[in-house]
């Protein structure tokens, strides 16, 4: 299939591109498009065959839901059986944005795009090219991130073409997406609110719009043997091609602690100056220590206290290390307060859960 590939300026949308992009999901095809948390892989979220394009596209098992995007609140009602009065709360502060919420569906959603479940997973995006999209398809885009199953979600079109090149109809290329990070999920299915992923809309932000809601502890503690809700986080996920460790600690002790891997790696696998035949290391490093590490390639991701900073350079410093081949990667960890908590769930996911805590413990 040849991909069309279209750059699209937010504050200046070209209508006959958005058109035509639109016409390609009412005709069954897919459009890989900006939003402000990451780049979706659009179908048309009423039309069975497109969400199954969807899967294949992206080499996604076919029981992990898809997330309905719309652009307006008058498009809910048709594909949800009911709005509960949280939903109407959590709007009105939070949509357009960042937030996806979880209601029973609606006949009108296919059981294909919702992975076979009776629930159906909704967002409307705050990105206007997205919502523009949106309304030329039709109201209803059935949107994953749009990445190939298991890679870290593109943030920028570039890695949306890497990904999907040859494999959608046309790709909009928007800019780098300001947030960085997915959607906060929340399903409003059960008596009370409960988060499945955290996102850049945190449980105080949540709370404060409707009260107490609870956390699905399989997705943030790695010893729980309970599956998560959501299907989708249950896989192995934005997983760089290295291998990669999370180091937590006081600061100082994490830069020697890793200075010291690094080291001995080097002697392990053809000494310093000589790359290109040992291994190549990376560090995701924040602004005050990047300084002080003697990988290969050294990251920042921003600075420590500057949680949006990290949430939106995040992915794509984990395909960054790709590009350059890096075969073993460092990453300080981060506190779990605010939108650290969604930074540290992908962290984790992308490292399988390998922490080192070197304030406990000294090799
Ligand atoms: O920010 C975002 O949410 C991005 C942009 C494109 O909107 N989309 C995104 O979609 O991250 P995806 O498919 O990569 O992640 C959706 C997650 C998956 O973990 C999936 O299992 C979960 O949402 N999900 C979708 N529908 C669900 C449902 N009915 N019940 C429980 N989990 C659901
Ligand atoms: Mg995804």
């Amino acid at each position: 299939m040849k991909t069309e590939i279209v750059r699209i300026d937010e504050e200046n949308i070209d209508i006959d591109v958005i058109e035509r992009a639109g016409r390609i999901i009412k005709e069954g095809g897919l459009v890989a498009f900006p939003t402000e948390t990451v780049y979706g892989l659009g179908g048309d979220a009423l039309n069975s065959a497109s969400s199954e394009k969807i899967y294949a596209a992206k080499g996604r098992p076919s029981d992990n839901p898809l997330i309905v995007h719309i652009a307006g609140m008058n498009a809910l009602p048709f594909i949800v059986k009911e709005v509960p009065k949280a939903a109407y709360r959590l709007a009105e502060r939070y949509w357009p944005g960042p937030l996806t919420m979880i209601f029973h569906k609606a006949d009108s959603v296919p059981a294909k795009t919702t992975g076979g479940l009776e629930t159906v997973a909704v967002r409307m995006p705050s990105n206007k090219v997205a919502k523009a999209f949106i309304e030329a398809a039709g109201g209803y885009v059935a949107a994953p991130s749009a990445n190939r199953s298991g890679r870290p979600s593109p943030t920028v079109a570039k890695y949306v073409i890497e990904d999907l090149d040859g494999r959608v109809d046309m790709i909009i290329d928007g800019g780098q997406a300001s947030i960085g990070l997915e959607s906060t999920i929340i399903d409003l299915t059960e008596e009370k609110p409960m988060i499945l992923r955290p996102g850049y809309v945190t449980e105080e932000m949540l709370a404060a719009a409707i009260g107490d809601v609870e956390t699905d502890r399989s997705i943030i503690d790695a010893a729980c043997d309970k599956a998560p809700k959501a299907p989708g986080m249950k896989y192995r996920h934005y997983a760089p091609k290295g291998n990669l460790t999370i180091v937590e600690g006081q600061a100082e002790k994490v830069v020697s602690y890793i200075n010291a891997h690094i080291g001995k790696l080097r002697e392990e696998c053809g000494g310093v100056g000589e790359k290109a035949d040992g291994v190549r290391t990376g560090v995701i490093a924040t602004d005050e220590t990047a300084v002080l590490y003697q990988a290969d390639s050294v990251k920042s991701v921003g600075g420590r206290r500057d949680a949006e900073e990290i949430a939106r350079h995040l992915f794509r410093i984990l395909r960054e290390f790709d590009d350059e081949g890096v075969q073993v990667i460092y990453a300080e960890g981060f506190e779990q307060q605010g939108v650290g908590a969604a930074i540290m769930n992908r962290l984790l996911k992308a490292a399988g859960h390998q922490v080192i805590c070197v304030d406990d413990k000294t090799d």
